[in-house]
């Protein structure tokens, strides 16, 4: 997805979305029902009944995003104008509610709708920034590329620790060995390894060539150096995992959500004609 969605058409989606979102506002006001404005009264039932529509059609980009083949409307049609109309679909569900919140299964389907929408400017946003944060994190090469470096350094570290102490050698096997990028998806999403084998070695190695003369002063600076640079390597392999992880996690709110906001607003519907 590409930050011109927002613009598709020349703003055609906003445009409607921010007339929807007007008419539904003059309507609110102009309006004078008998008592406080609330969801039962002729505006209330409409907007109420826009309100479930939008809803239903933008849960339907679910599947028609999965449907290839054409349509009368193009995929960006439907991302731009599910990115606006749900934005107004805020305003007119809050003016169909007559703000008349409660603890009751119709403020969960408002509360539900909102947490939904929210994630989706998550999602968005992350669409629209995080691929370009990215690409600059990796300094234009592939994640791939970044682990065949690291694998690279590993090697060469074995070369330079042969020639010191067996503590060192088992500094670097071990940074070798039980260094991860990824793993659990929170560990993911948190783009550090506070335990990361290579961190340690580097440390240790650090301390130890303080007591290095000789050609181990050298070797243990050539270590260090190279140590560093897989350090700063998974830095940035762990950061590119990380950014990926948030491109995923907003769609595990979103999705979730949206099928339990159908399953309030459908109690809501129900309960507000048996109690009526
Ligand atoms: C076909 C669609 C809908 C119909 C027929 C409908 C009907 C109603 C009615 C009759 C009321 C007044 C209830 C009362 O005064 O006790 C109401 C209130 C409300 N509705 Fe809807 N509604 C619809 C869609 C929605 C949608 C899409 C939302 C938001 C997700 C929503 C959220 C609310 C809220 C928060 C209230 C205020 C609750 C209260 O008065 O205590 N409704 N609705
Ligand atoms: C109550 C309102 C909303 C509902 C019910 C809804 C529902 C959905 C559904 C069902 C999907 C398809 C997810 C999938 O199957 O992969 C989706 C995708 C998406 N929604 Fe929403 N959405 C709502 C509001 C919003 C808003 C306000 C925004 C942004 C401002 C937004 C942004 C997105 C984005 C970026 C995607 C992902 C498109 C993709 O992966 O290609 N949504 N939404």
């Amino acid at each position: 997805m590409h930050v011109s969605i927002l613009f598709f058409r020349n703003f055609l989606y906003l445009k409607i979305a921010a007339a929807l979102a007007v008419v539904a506002l003059l309507a609110y006001t102009i309006d004078e029902p008998l008592g406080k404005p609330n969801g039962g009264t002729w505006l209330g039932y409409t907007l109420g009944t826009i309100g479930a529509l939008l809803i239903l059609w933008l849960t339907w980009f679910g599947i028609r995003k999965r449907r290839y083949g054409k349509g009368k409307l193009l995929l960006e049609d439907w991302m731009s104008g599910h990115v606006y109309l749900g934005v107004a679909l805020l305003v007119v569900a809050t003016l169909h509610s007559g703000m008349q919140f409660g603890w009751n299964v119709h403020t969960l389907a408002y509360g539900l709708m909102t947490f939904v929408i929210l994630s989706g400017l998550f999602g968005l946003y992350a669409y629209i920034r995080l691929p370009r944060l990215r690409t600059e994190n990796r300094a234009g090469m592939t994640l791939d590329d970044v682990m065949g470096m690291i694998a690279g350094i590993s090697k060469e570290c074995y070369d330079v620790a042969a020639r010191l102490d067996d503590e060192v050698g088992q500094l670097v096997q071990k940074a070798d060995a039980d260094t991860r990028v990824g793993g659990s998806f929170w560990r993911q999403l948190s783009g550090r390894d506070p335990n990361c084998a290579t961190t340690h070695a580097l440390d240790r190695v650090r301390e130890l060539a303080e007591g290095f003369t000789g050609t181990d002063a050298d070797a243990g600076r050539q270590l260090i150096t190279l140590l560093a640079r897989k350090v700063e390597l998974l830095r940035r392999a762990r950061r590119d995992v990380q950014l990926k992880a948030l491109l995923d996690v907003w769609l595990y709110v979103h999705i979730p959500m949206t099928i339990a906001l159908l399953a309030a607003l459908f109690v809501h519907i129900v309960t507000v004609f048996l109690y009526w």
